[in-house]
């Protein structure tokens, strides 16, 4: 599998009435070919920020201003609006957490949707409907053949999501960015989607950043996960050790909710008590320290780096807990040797 997008050490800021804000602060995380990476973490952690900044949608008043984010051998994060405009919708496709603004009221669903699939896909506008009308039925638009020829207004919040969510797919983006895609949806649409998109990921080796608040997702879906907290990943693993092996004492405060695993139904995130401080005024150390249980001294004063944790496994976490841990560890295993060299002499 070829890596397909590396996301470094990004920032992005908002300029506000009160001065600039910082919304997403040395985000990194890379994606190969056929992936699925989950994002998750509390609301306002900056997981749509994060995938609107890969796809310079953010509001006029944002801008990454610090890192880099490379696609195939391209610079996104330099990248002009005529080349973005190239990107979207062929390359990289996204689902938007709120959809109803997305559509265009004044033209019809089907134009819409052959549009993009005879650009992209040299389709004859014949095939393109036909393409078009397979698709609307794929995501479970039932009379997808009368559908194709209303306008959005006609459509419920949820039908109208499906449209955009057949509009994403058609293209076999190689890159699809979904943001909550499936969360206004019921629940067996919502496994239909999911199948749609493991489909996707089968067929065309389709990369996919899912952002989800739902653990029954993510299990399903990623081969792995970054967990955000005010800003920043603070543990991205594999999506076993993830479950298995939780470290950062966030994660282990969101997996709480494990226990219903039995209860499919309830696979939400944990709340945990506190709340999550405010980009104005981050701490100076760990923006985790006033909600954490294992909370040093040191994590008031420093800031902890994404680190590995463990050299063969790909599992990073900010935090200094298991800095120490290593630390002790090596300490006590030097002490033990040192001990046994005293016996054995
Ligand atoms: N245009 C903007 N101007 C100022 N701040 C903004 C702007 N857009 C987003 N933000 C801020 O950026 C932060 C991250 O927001 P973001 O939408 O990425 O959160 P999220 O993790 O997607 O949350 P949710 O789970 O609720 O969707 C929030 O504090 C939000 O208020
Ligand atoms: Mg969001």
């Amino acid at each position: 599998m070829g890596e397909l997008l590396k996301v470094d050490k990004i920032k992005t800021e908002f300029q506000t009435d009160k001065g600039p804000v910082t919304s997403v602060d040395e985000v990194s995380f890379d994606l190969k070919e056929g992936e699925t990476i989950c994002l998750v973490g509390e609301s306002g952690c900056g997981k749509s920020v994060t995938s609107l900044s890969i796809m310079h949608l953010l509001d006029r008043n944002g801008s990454v201003t610090e890192g880099s984010i490379r696609f195939e051998d391209k610079d996104l994060a330099h990248a002009s609006e005529a080349k973005m405009r190239k990107i979207r919708g062929n390359d990289i496709s996204m689902i938007f957490q709120e959809p109803m603004t997305s559509l265009n009221p004044v033209l019809t669903i089907g134009d819409q949707l052959t549009e993009g699939i005879r650009l992209h896909m040299n389709y004859s506008r014949a095939d393109a409907r036909s393409y078009a009308i397979e698709m609307l039925k794929k995501v479970g638009i039932p009379r997808a053949e009368g559908i194709i020829d209303e306008y959005p207004h006609k459509l419920s919040g949820g039908m109208r999501q499906r449209v955009m969510i057949a509009m994403a797919l058609s293209c076999k983006p190689k890159l699809l960015i979904a943001d909550e895609p499936t969360t206004a949806l019921d629940v067996t649409i919502q496994a239909q989607i999911l199948k749609l998109m493991k489909k996707l990921r089968e067929e065309s080796n389709t990369a996919i950043i899912l952002i989800t608040h739902d653990l029954g997702v993510v299990a399903e879906m990623a081969d792995k996960v970054a967990v955000m907290y005010a800003g920043q990943v603070v543990e991205e693993t594999d999506v076993y050790t993830l479950f298995d092996n939780p470290k950062h004492p966030y994660t282990l405060g969101l997996m709480k909710s494990i226990p219903h695993i039995t209860n499919p139904d309830d696979m939400r995130l944990n709340s945990i008590p506190g709340s999550v401080p405010s980009a104005r005024n981050m701490p100076k150390g760990c923006r985790f320290y006033d909600r954490c249980p294992h909370a040093m001294k040191r994590c008031l004063a420093e800031k902890p780096e994404l680190k590995p944790i463990e050299d063969k496994q790909a599992h990073s976490i900010r935090c200094f807990l298991y800095e120490e841990e290593e630390k002790n560890y090596e300490k006590k295993h030097a002490e033990k040797q040192h001990a046994e060299k005293e016996v054995s002499s």
